[in-house]
């Protein structure tokens, strides 16, 4: 009984070394150790054993269940494990999935507007130059002949840091930090954030300028003129008409407000014109003598222009966007139009 104990033990390991699937396991338990199986059958054999000999071909019988049944056991949770990764694989890599695109980044539509005016003013030898935007009151107002308390200082609404220091309301304190540091001539253009407590359709909090400012020997009104008709229209197209209107700044006289005929109604009057038929792109003017004293030039010596213009105001106008905000909500649907 001993030998049958041990061919039926082999025989049980060799089919579980050839089996491949959780049916053939079960299939092999249930013909070597099952109730009705081969073990069970020799079992009957051991009452024609000895007496003596019983107990130890007990044991053995037992063992070999034993084996045969942890081996099935082992087998079982190897298949299981497999499964699983495959499960694991089959959920996370479906390869016939198309690849997925990375979407490409592109210039914020302000930013891309802003490289454009800075290019066209290059090419005309206007060299850029960045201020800071935490600015002292006396560049961003004293030194631009707006003195404290003087009504003028309505014109701009102001975030104070302290009494002496602001967040600059617009990008004319760079041209007195300029002129302080460099004799003329001058030919600058300087682009950046500028902030005033305004919010509405047409107004945020912070917004972009770019300043101009050229400073030579007898530079006329005519020269400021020339310059902006050129810039406008390589911003609106050659045929964009221009105006210029008189105004006022502290910091400029004679002043004059840039406005071009409207994009949207090509100036017949319209509710973006305000029936007007024009629309305000800049401010600019010569630079007043009371300026050039101040950063110690000779105002009898030299004469210059300055122009600041809303960078909003003209991406605005350029691709008929009718609310600021939009520029700043971070909306992909918009920005991905630019
Ligand atoms: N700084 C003025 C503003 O923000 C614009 C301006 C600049 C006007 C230079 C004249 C000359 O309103």
């Amino acid at each position: 009984m001993k030998e049958a104990l041990e061919k039926l033990q082999r025989e049980a390991l060799t089919e579980i070394r050839k089996a491949k699937n959780k049916e053939e396991f079960l299939g092999i338990r249930i013909k070597y150790i099952g109730r009705k199986g081969l073990l069970t059958d020799l079992l009957r054999t051991l009452k024609d054993v000895s007496p003596e000999d019983r107990p130890v071909l007990g044991k053995l019988s037992n063992e070999t269940k034993n084996l045969i049944s942890l081996e099935i056991e082992k087998a079982l949770e190897r298949i299981a494990e497999k499964d699983k990764e495959g499960e694991l694989l089959r959920e996370y890599i479906d390869v016939t999935l198309p690849g997925r695109i990375f979407p490409y980044g592109r210039r914020h539509p302000v930013s891309q507007v802003m490289r454009e005016i800075c290019s066209i003013f290059s090419d005309l030898g206007f060299i850029v130059v960045e201020g800071p935007e935490v600015e002292l009151d006396y560049y961003n107002f004293e030194a631009l002949n707006i003195p404290k308390d003087h009504p003028a200082r309505d014109m701009q609404d102001t975030f104070y840091i302290s009494e002496e220091t602001v967040l600059r309301t617009h990008t004319s304190p760079v041209q007195i930090r300029i002129m302080e540091k460099q004799r003329p001539p001058v030919r600058i253009l300087s682009p950046g954030k500028v902030y005033r407590p305004d919010s509405d359709v047409s107004h945020t909090p912070m917004f972009h300028q770019v300043e101009g400012l050229l400073v030579d020997e007898k530079v006329t009104f005519g020269d400021l003129k020339g310059v902006l008709r050129y810039f406008a229209q390589k911003i609106f197209g050659e045929n964009t008409e221009i105006r210029f209107r008189p105004s006022f700044f502290p910091f400029t006289e004679p002043s004059a407000e840039v406005d071009i005929k409207c994009v949207i109604c090509g100036g017949k009057g319209c509710r973006v014109c305000g029936q007007s038929g024009w629309l305000e792109i800049l401010g600019s003017g010569m630079v007043d003598p009371e300026v050039f004293r101040n950063v110690g030039y000779d105002a009898d010596e030299v004469s210059g222009f300055a122009f600041g213009l809303g960078v909003e105001r003209i991406t605005m106008l350029k691709y008929g966007i009718s609310d600021i905000r939009l520029f700043f909500e971070n909306d992909l649907r918009f920005l991905d139009q630019f």
